[in-house]
C-alpha cells in the first residue's frame, strides 16, 4: 500500500447541497467476502470491491499468504485455496490501520500450521488485541503480543472448538472466534448478550439461536464454504455522513442508492426519525443475505436531542461521531451512554468529536463512556484534527457544512481508509467551490 499524502483542507458551509451521493462499497462486508473466497474451494467473483485502503489491506495479506487473485471486468476475482491451503508468509503481513483485517485474519492464521505475524501502522498497534489473543489461545493457538497491541505472533495448528461468552461487544472478536471455528475440530459457539454487528453469521448462513436473551451462534468445521458471487452493497456507514449532512444543511435533498440496510448496522436511520429527520427508503432488496435499499433524504424543519444508549450502541457503533454532529445541530440535549468502546477505535473517537465540536463553539461535554451534547448553539468555523482517523475527518467536515466561516480539517487524507472519493463527492454535491485544499486546489480522488 502506498502511504496517503498528507493532507489538509478546508470546508465552507453549504449553502445547498443536492444530487446523488457516490458512495463506496460496504467494508465490513468486503473484508468477510475476501477472506470466505480465499477459504472456499475454486472461484468467487466479488463485485463492488471497494479501493479503500482498509478493505485493500486485507486482500494484500490475503495475496502475502498465497491466495491467487485478479481484477476484471470490474470484478475481483479470487482463486480460494480452501481452509489449509494458505502458504507460509516471508515476512510480517501488514494490516495497515484496519482492525478488521487484522483481527479476523487472526482467526484464519490461528488455525494454520505454520507461524505468522500481523503488525499495523502506529493507530492500529495501539488497539487492543487481547480480546483475540485469548478465545484464540482457548482453542489451541499460541497468539504472543507486546501488552495488549500488535505485533500478533500467531504459531497456527490444529484448534478445538470452545463455547465462547462475548465479554466486549465486538464484531471483530465475534468473528476472529468463528472464522477459527471454522478450522477447528468439534464446534464453537459463540454468545452474545448485546449483538453486534452480524454480516459473518449471515454470509456463512451460520445457525443462531436466541436462548434466553442471549444470541448463540455455532460453527464447525463441516459448515460449508462455498466459491459465489458476492456483490457488495454500498456502505451504510459512508451513507451516515450525507444522512446528517442533508438533515441539517436547510433545504438539502440526497439520494443515496444500493445502501446496505442490515439492522445491526442501520440504527442510526432511527435514531434520525426520531430527531426529526425526513429519511424515505425505497427498492428494498436483498443480495447474499444482506438487506439493501435506496435511501431518500431532505432537510427537515429542525432536529430534537435524543437519548442513545444499550444494546443500540453496537448498531451505530461507527456513526457515533457525524450523530453527535446532528446533535450539536439539534434543539435540546442528546445523551449518549454505553459507548466507551469508541476509546478504543481508530483513535479515542469520544475525545476527538468532543474536541472537534468543541473548538467549532458547540457545548459537548465527554463522560466516561460517551458524550453530552446542548444543541442550538451556533458552530464556527475553526481548524480541527482528525487525529488521524476517517471518521473524525468525515463528521468535522459535516459539522463545516453547518458553521458559519470556513472549517480547516487536518489529517483530511485519513479519509483514504474508507472513502478515498469523500472530499470530491461532497464539494460535487454542493456544486463546487465547497472543499479546498490549503494550497487553494481542489481535493482530488485521492487513492492513498
Ligand atoms: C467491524 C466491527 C466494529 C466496527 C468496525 C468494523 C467489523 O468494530 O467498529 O468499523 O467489520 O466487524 P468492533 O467489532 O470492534 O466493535
Amino acid at each position: 500500500m502506498t502511504a496517503p499524502r498528507p493532507a489538509t483542507v478546508t470546508v465552507e458551509p453549504a449553502v445547498a447541497l443536492a444530487g446523488r451521493v457516490g458512495l463506496p462499497a460496504d467494508k465490513s462486508i468486503a473484508h468477510r467476502a475476501a477472506i470466505l473466497a480465499a477459504l472456499a474451494e475454486g472461484e468467487s467473483q466479488i463485485v463492488g470491491y471497494p479501493e479503500a485502503a482498509d478493505p485493500q489491506a486485507t486482500l494484500a495479506v490475503l495475496r502475502r499468504l498465497g491466495v491467487p487473485m485478479e481484477e476484471r471486468d470490474d470484478a475481483l476475482y479470487v482463486q480460494g485455496v480452501g481452509r489449509y491451503g494458505f502458504t507460509a508468509p516471508d515476512g510480517p503481513l501488514d494490516c495497515g490501520n484496519a482492525g478488521t483485517t487484522m483481527r479476523l485474519m487472526a482467526g484464519v492464521l490461528a488455525g494454520q500450521g505454520f507461524a505468522s505475524t500481523l503488525i499495523g501502522d502506529a493507530s492500529l498497534s495501539r488497539r487492543p488485541m487481547e480480546r483475540i489473543a485469548e478465545p484464540l489461545r482457548a482453542m489451541g493457538a499460541s497468539v504472543t503480543l507486546t501488552d495488549d497491541h500488535a505485533p500478533v505472533r500467531i504459531e497456527g495448528g490444529r484448534l478445538r472448538g470452545i463455547p465462547y461468552r462475548l465479554p466486549v461487544a465486538s464484531a471483530q472478536v465475534k468473528s476472529c472466534v468463528l472464522l477459527a471455528g471454522l478450522l477447528a475440530d468439534g464446534s464453537t459457539t459463540v454468545v452474545e448478550t448485546t449483538p453486534s454487528r452480524d454480516h459473518t453469521e449471515r454470509m456463512l448462513g451460520l445457525p443462531v439461536l436466541d436462548l434466553g436473551g442471549e444470541r448463540h451462534v455455532s460453527v464447525d468445521a463441516d459448515t460449508p464454504v462455498y466459491p459465489r458471487l458476492w456483490v457488495v452493497p454500498r456502505d451504510f456507514s459512508a451513507a451516515a455522513f450525507f444522512l446528517v449532512a442533508a438533515s441539517i444543511v436547510p433545504n438539502a435533498t440526497l439520494e443515496l442508492k444500493g445502501v446496505g440496510l442490515n439492522p445491526s448496522r442501520a440504527a442510526l436511520l432511527d435514531v434520525l426519525r426520531a430527531m426529526g429527520a425526513h429519511v424515505a427508503v425505497t427498492n428494498e432488496r436483498e443480495h447474499g443475505g444482506e438487506p439493501l435499499g435506496d435511501l431518500r433524504i431532505h432537510a427537515p424543519d429542525g432536529l430534537v436531542g435524543v437519548e442513545v444508549g444499550g444494546a443500540l450502541v453496537p448498531n451505530l457503533i461507527d456513526e457515533i461521531p457525524v450523530l453527535a454532529v446532528a446533535a450539536a445541530c439539534a434543539e435540546g440535549r442528546t445523551t449518549i451512554r454505553d459507548a466507551a468502546e469508541l476509546r478504543v477505535k481508530e483513535t479515542d473517537r469520544l475525545a476527538a468529536t468532543a474536541a472537534f465540536l468543541t473548538a467549532m463553539g458547540a457545548a459537548v461535554e465527554e463522560t466516561k463512556d460517551g458524550l453530552m451534547i446542548d444543541g442550538g448553539h451556533p458552530l464556527r468555523g475553526a481548524t480541527v484534527e482528525s487525529r488521524g482517523d476517517h471518521r473524525i475527518a468525515m463528521a468535522a467536515a459535516v459539522a463545516a457544512l453547518a458553521a458559519s466561516g470556513p472549517t480547516t480539517i487536518r489529517g483530511a487524507d485519513a479519509v483514504a481508509v474508507s472513502f478515498p472519493a469523500f472530499w470530491a463527492e461532497l464539494d460535487a454535491l454542493a456544486g463546487g467551490g465547497l472543499v479546498a485544499e490549503v494550497s487553494g486546489r481542489k481535493p482530488e480522488d485521492g487513492k492513498g
